[in-house]
């Protein structure tokens, strides 16, 4: 899947991204630490969802939509980045968005509901529909009135799924593990945090064949999430053309750090943030990229790592500043 681009494609990202050795952690740990940041990807605050905007955007100029429409968690860095992109673009956003959307049993959390992403979206000028907590289901069924709304005034409306996950998406991380490997030598592992999919599913695909695994930290509580991968990557197989097959056990995930649930920032994850922002004056995001780092740092402790790794920071940066 190197070469040409394989879809339609804007740039909005500053790339490649940074990488750099993490001296002190690495000295305190035993390791060879890497960060490779994505938080810098320089696009309205930075973060992975950029590199798949850069495909989803390309999308949605050549079916020439005035509108795109998503869903997600009212801190959802993705719906902050689409905002961005679409006014970039001049094209008109709306987001159906809950503060917890939950899968099993709702929960309690605590963060803000105007400051930190929602306040950068309406900022950026989003349609931002805020619902009570309640489900997934009833939050993608809130996204598609929206669209029917939007439609009915007129509007050609491009509805992209949640966080972006779709081929496309796992396309532009599959180009981003590329970049990876064209930046350093091989590592033994990388590490990042997982949630939609498209972004450990491009990844898994870039390292498949090498000496590299991919360790992918649940940031939801979804066992079966694997299965979803796999089915990205099958639908990104057909359209490049490529045969990789992959299965829910070639996706190495961990879900020992998801902590309280979805949405809800951990005692760990907050405790990796302090660690990272301490040893290294680098920040994390309460929500995701914290809890991948929890997971790091809790395997190296413990000898599960191997010596090279990479962490793979996702951003998420903003929604630090949504916590009450
Ligand atoms: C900061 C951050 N890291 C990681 C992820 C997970 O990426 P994906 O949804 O592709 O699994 C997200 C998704 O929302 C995110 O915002």
């Amino acid at each position: 899947m190197a070469g040409a681009p394989l879809f339609p494609k804007v740039d909005l990202i500053l790339q490649p991204t940074p990488l750099h050795r993490l001296d002190r952690l690495s000295e305190e740990l035993g390791l060879d630490l890497w960060i490779k940041r994505d938080d810098l990807t320089g696009f309205a605050f930075g973060g992975n969802k950029g590199r798949k905007l850069e495909y989803l955007m390309g999308e949605a100029l050549a079916r020439r939509v005035t509108a795109v429409v998503t869903c997600g968690g009212a801190q959802s860095n993705f719906v902050r980045q689409l905002a961005a992109a679409c006014s970039r673009f001049g094209i008109k956003f709306g987001a159906a968005v809950m503060p917890l959307p939950y899968e099993f049993e709702p929960i309690l959390g605590k963060m803000s509901s105007s400051n930190g992403n929602l306040l950068l979206g309406e900022l950026l000028g989003a349609d931002i529909r805020m619902l009570p907590n309640g489900t997934w289901e009833e939050l993608f069924v809130a996204a598609a009135t929206m669209a029917e709304d939007y439609r009915n005034c007129g509007e050609v409306v491009f509805e992209i799924p949640l966080g972006g996950s779709t081929p496309q998406g796992a396309y532009a991380f599959c180009q981003a593990g590329f970049e990876l490997q064209e930046q350093a030598d091989p590592f033994d592992m990388v590490v990042v945090a997982s949630s939609s999919g498209s972004t450990q599913t491009g990844l898994t695909m870039a390292f498949r064949g090498t000496s590299t695994r991919l360790l992918g930290i649940a940031c939801d509580p979804e066992p079966d999430m694997p299965e979803e991968f796999a089915a990205l990557a099958a639908q990104l197989d057909s359209l490049a053309g490529t045969n990789l097959r992959l299965t829910r056990d070639d996706f190495e995930f961990n879900l020992d750090y998801v902590g309280p649930g979805y949405g809800v920032p951990s005692e760990g994850g907050m405790n990796a943030i302090r660690t990272l922002a301490q040893k290294e004056g680098i920040f994390l995001d309460p929500i995701y990229s914290s809890k991948a780092f929890h997971g790091l740092l809790d395997m190296a402790k413990k000898g599960e790592l191997p010596h090279r790794v990479c962490f793979w920071h996702t951003g998420g940066t903003p929604a630090l500043f949504a916590m009450e």
